[in-house]
């Protein structure tokens, strides 16, 4: 593969700054400068260092972490983010969220260096369904189920929601599956038929459940056993 590729799949940095950068003698492969950014290598053979960091190879990067209360899921913000949750190793990639969680929502959030999947995930078109373990103030009435089903209406946007399962499973406890990534959907569907949402837990993003061993703040790399749920 070009050694640009290489580089830029870490998110070290951009092909353009790559070449710019190589020019000035910041590449070294196999112990001999190279100024030409767009030479190939084998990324299993041949030693790449780029501005003095070694370049490991890395197709994409997959991470599921379980995000605490608290925590943004924002990639960059004044307040902790999940980013301030990974080792620094991992901070040298470009990581994307998969579909971002309230400050307040735990749970199941995704993050990546690969484009296509958290397009995928996140694209209203690909209607993969996110699923919340919700807790209410007051107590769940049996109509909702219908309601959820029909689509609710969604005042302040002016918007009807697109089908949604609710499983009720006690008084003020549920499970919700939405296809769709609306702000605050789960708090609207409910605020908007009389009730509130007083805690909310994403547990699954399509056949992905949030794995029940990491604990709040933790996270991990996908399997590629995972990974294969999304392709
Ligand atoms: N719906 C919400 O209201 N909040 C979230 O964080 C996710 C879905």
């Amino acid at each position: 593969m070009r050694v640009d590729k290489m580089i830029g799949n870490t998110g070290l940095d951009t092909r353009k700054n790559i070449k710019r950068n190589a020019k000035k003698g910041a590449l070294v492969i196999n112990g001999e400068v190279v100024k030409d950014s767009s030479v190939k290598v084998d990324p299993f053979v041949d030693e790449v260092f780029y501005m003095g960091h070694f370049v490991e190879y890395i197709d994409n990067l997959y991470l599921i972490l379980n995000k605490p209360a608290g925590v943004l899921s924002a990639t960059q913000d004044r307040d902790k983010t999940v980013i301030d949750l990974l080792d620094d190793f991992y901070l040298n990639y470009k990581l994307s969220i998969a579909g971002r969680l309230d400050k307040d929502t735990t749970g199941l959030i995704l993050l990546s260096t690969d484009g296509k999947f958290i397009h995928k995930i996140t694209s209203p078109n690909s209607q993969i369904t996110k699923t919340y373990e919700v807790k209410t103030r007051d107590k769940i009435e049996e109509n909702l189920i219908e309601e959820f089903k029909k689509g609710v209406y969604i005042k302040e946007d002016d918007y009807t929601t697109r089908p949604a399962e609710l499983i009720i499973k006690g008084d003020k406890e549920a499970i919700v599956k939405v296809t769709e990534g609306k702000y605050h959907l789960v708090k609207r569907l409910f605020s908007n038929l009389g009730n509130e949402v007083v805690s909310l837990k994403r547990i699954a993003i399509g056949d992905l459940d949030l794995d029940p061993y990491l604990d709040e703040g933790d996270y991990r790399e996908l399997t590629e056993k995972e990974l294969a749920l999304f392709k």
